[in-house]
Order: C-alpha cells, then structure tokens, then sequence
C-alpha cells in the first residue's frame, strides 16, 4: 500500500516504514495500519535510483525481457559446505546466486558455522568473508583454533556494502567472488543513505544491494543477522521476503547441541534441521540426531516419552517430557518449551472431555529434549501420554514410542509418513509403538514390513483406547 507516497521524483521518496511488518505508511501513526502494532514506524529515506550507483539496478533502460526457458535453470548448481548437515539445512548445498539469511541468538555460533563453511567452500571456489563485528586478528585466530585451512579464503573487515560489492568483484591476479559471507547484515551501511547502522532504513537498501549483488552476478551471499529479544530477525520482516532461504540457529541454553532449521527455502524442504555439536574445534556435524534427543534413562521414569516427528524431510526420535503437579495456584500454569503453548492448553481440554481426567488444579509443563521445536501435531498423542504418565506417577514402558495428532472429538488422526516413522522407531530399537490406527501396518494380505521386525504397532482410534494401552505394560 502507499507505493505512490512521497515526491517520487529523482530526489526519492520519504515513507514511514514498521520495523515489525515492513509496511510503508505515507505519515507517520502510532499504530502500523498493516500489522497493527504499536510505535513501529519510522522514517525512510528511499533513494531515486541513480544510474551507476554500486549494487542497485540502473535505470529500467536496459532491462530487457527473455524467455522463460532461456534462464538458468540448471538444478545441479550447488556448492558443498564441507558439512553434510548444514548441505541438507539448504536443501543439497549451497545454491549459486542464491541469498540465505541465518539468525540466531548472540553467541550460538552463527560465525563460527560460516567461517568453517567458508573455509571449505573456498577449497572449491574463490570466497570471501567480510566482517563488520570482528577484527581480521580475530578471525585469523578462531579459524586457526578450529584447525581450518583457510589457505583460499579471502578475508576483509568492512561494514561499507559498496566497498564490499568492489572488493568482490574480480582484479587483477584476483578472480572475482562466488561466494560471500556477511557478518553481519546490521553493521553494514550503505554509504548513499543517511542512517545510522542497523537501522530499519540500512537494513533495507544493506540487504536490498546484497541481493542485487547475488543475483546479477551469481554470488551466492550468506548474512548473519542480529535476532531481537522475541527470537525474529532484528529489522523488518521484509529483510526474510527479499531472501531464498532463512535459517534459525535453535538450542537449549547450556546445551552444545545446535539446531539449524530452515523456515524458509526456495531451494529446498522448509523446516529441514542439521543438528551440531558444539565443541573444542568448533561445530561437529551430528549424523545420527535420534541417538542424542533420547536422554535413556537407568530407570524408568514418569512423565517421559519418546516420539516419533517429522523434521523436513527425516524422521527423528526426540523425548518429551511433562510434569503435572497439584496447583497451589488459583490460575494453573501451563508451559511448554518446544512446543506450541495454545496447543498444549487445547490438549488438556481434549483430555478432559474424551480422556475424562481433569488437570483445572495442576500445573503442567511440557519439555521437549534438546532445545528442538517440534511444531508438528504428531506430537500431540506423545505429549498427553506422558503428562497422564506423570499425574499417575507410572512409568511408561522404554522401549515404547508414540505418535499422532488429536482430534477435537478425541479422535486420534494419522499423521504423514507413519511407516517412515515406525522404522525409525525400530532402526532404534524400540519394542512398541502407540500410533493412529491408520498409520498401523495392514494387517490382511501382504507380507509384513521386514524394516518393522521386532517391533509391535498398536494403532488406536481414540483418546481413551491409547491411554488403555499405555497403561498397559
Ligand atoms: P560464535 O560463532 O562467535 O557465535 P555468534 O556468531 O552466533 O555470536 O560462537 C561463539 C561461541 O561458541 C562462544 O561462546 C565460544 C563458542 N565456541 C566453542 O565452544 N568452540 C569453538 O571452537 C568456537 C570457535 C567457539
Ligand atoms: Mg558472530
């Protein structure tokens, strides 16, 4: 909306922009009239484009239309980052000419993961990483801490983008960059615009010459980018919609393991995770997720669970756990880390109503084990199986798994990919496994799934007959 505000002439345009929604406004409100938040707009500068200027398109005189099958559509073109996990995160490697935008919180190691991806993809192509946050003394130290041979990597301290965008380019006895990483996206300025670094303004024109940068000359860009204390990437939503891919660094605090998720990916499946170790030489790649998401208890304990859930395109073993406890609160507390907080509050309504137990004077709270966010409903049956484990203070059985989404009317739902999970489940050893009735193996007919030997399907229909048969041991 309000594209025509401003003078539009040559001079450029002045804009109220919200630093949540990226919504331009033609005065400033207090309240964003898009997003409806409050005290978000600030003033923008939006410069006239002015032919020549480093990293903006020129004037639309030499745009010139072509054919749909005369772009480059080539698939195969992806780089590898030395660490399979981080590949798989991107969707099979690090696309040519495509911008990725990683976020996470100060310290998760957002610089330590691109400078050894750097490291590696400047064994293969001429790379560059430009720092804004660190000294060159610095990142020379960290890579030779992490034992990296950055023989071919090209460093540079700069926060100027124009100067960045030059200095990718090629020189003589230089070829010019294919890849570049920014770290970070809020120290960088864009020399034409008059606003300090980091703000929304920056950001804005910052991203907007990167992205210019990549795609007119097949530069594949990765930035790091500051988050804000509500866990987004500081600046304007608009900084993820001008990007092909955004990652979020995800972990427990206190815990080394690191979660990358993609939440966006035109190059590949959303919500794909690589799962790190953080250690001594930096990020190890995890290749067995399932094996560090279990915390296996000696013995048996209540309110522990295993499930089954989908991670982009593989299925992982993660524990959830509960702990329902006598309230001595007028207002019990519901808490869920790792899983959604409104979900959990539907559950236990549905538990109520079909399951017929009652948690109005418990507080509960739900934990999903290293630090992942399980944003899939096929938790939904794991996680009432083990608050209920937690209230009677019974032990599930451990070789037992779960999973399923639930129904408003208690019904269990099947969830995609179930025979995909069941083998995880017996890959890993376990001997039972509660799931939606249609998600259970036929039983007519066919053979029986060899991958699935040793391991017994119970396939529920509703809320009351799996908590039956949890209940069993
Ligand atoms: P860093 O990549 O600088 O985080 P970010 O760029 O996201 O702010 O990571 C810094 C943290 O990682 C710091 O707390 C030290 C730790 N670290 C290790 O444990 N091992 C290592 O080999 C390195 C390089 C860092
Ligand atoms: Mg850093």
């Amino acid at each position: 909306m309000a594209k025509q505000a401003g003078a539009g002439k040559a001079k450029g345009r002045t804009v109220y922009v919200c630093s949540r929604c990226g919504d331009e406004a033609p005065k400033w409100q207090g309240q964003c009239p898009a997003c409806g938040e409050w005290n978000t707009l600030s003033l923008l500068n939006v410069p006239g484009s002015v032919p020549g200027r480093a990293g903006r398109p020129a004037a639309a005189a030499g745009s010139v239309p072509s054919a749909l099958d005369a772009g480059d559509t080539d698939e195969a073109a992806r780089l590898p980052t030395g660490l399979d996990e981080f590949d798989r995160v991107l969707g099979g490697g690090l696309v040519v000419g495509s911008v990725t935008l990683i976020g996470g919180d100060p310290g998760i190691g957002k610089s330590t993961l691109l400078l050894q991806a750097a490291a590696a993809l400047s064994q293969a192509v001429p790379t560059l990483n430009a720092t804004g946050e660190e000294s060159l003394r610095q990142v020379g130290l960290r890579a030779r801490r992490l034992g990296l041979n950055p023989a071919h990597l090209q460093l540079l301290a700069e926060t100027s983008v124009e100067q960045l965008v030059a200095a990718a380019g090629a020189a003589p006895g230089r070829p010019a960059t294919r890849v570049l990483v920014v770290d970070s996206i809020q120290t960088m300025v864009a020399e034409g615009v008059d606003s300090s670094p980091g703000s929304v303004t920056q950001l804005r024109e910052s991203a907007a010459m990167l992205v210019h940068f990549a795609k007119s000359t097949g530069t594949a860009v990765l930035m790091i980018g500051h988050v804000t204390k509500e866990g987004t990437i500081a600046g304007p939503r608009i900084l993820e919609h001008m990007v092909d891919t955004v990652l979020y660094f995800e972990s427990d605090s206190g815990s080394r393991f690191r979660v990358v998720r993609a939440v966006k990916n035109r190059f590949g499946a959303a919500n794909e995770i690589g799962v790190f170790a953080m250690g001594e030489g930096g990020l190890r790649e995890v290749k067995n997720p399932s094996a560090i998401f279990l915390s296996r208890h000696e013995t048996p304990v209540a309110g522990s669970l295993v499930m089954v859930t989908r991670e982009g395109t593989r299925p992982m073993l993660i524990e959830v756990q509960a702990l329902v406890d006598e309230s001595h609160s007028t207002n019990p507390r519901r808490v869920a880390v790792g899983l959604e907080g409104n979900r959990l509050a539907l559950l236990l309504a549905v538990l109520h109503r079909h399951g017929g137990i009652a948690l109005s004077a418990h507080d509960v709270f739900v934990n999903v084990v290293g630090g992942v966010r399980v944003n899939e409903t096929a938790a939904d049956l794991p996680t009432l199986l083990a608050a209920v484990s937690s209230l009677d203070d019974r032990p599930l059985a451990q070789d037992l798994v779960a999973f399923g989404e639930l129904g408003l009317a208690g019904e269990i739902r099947p969830v995609p990919f179930g025979e995909e999970r069941l083998r995880e489940a017996a890959k890993h050893g376990f001997k039972r496994a509660i799931v939606p009735r249609q998600n259970a193996p036929k039983r007519e007919g066919g053979r029986p799934d060899p991958a699935l030997a040793g391991l017994e399907v119970i396939g529920v229909s509703r809320l009351d007959e799996a908590l039956a048969a949890a209940r069993q041991r």
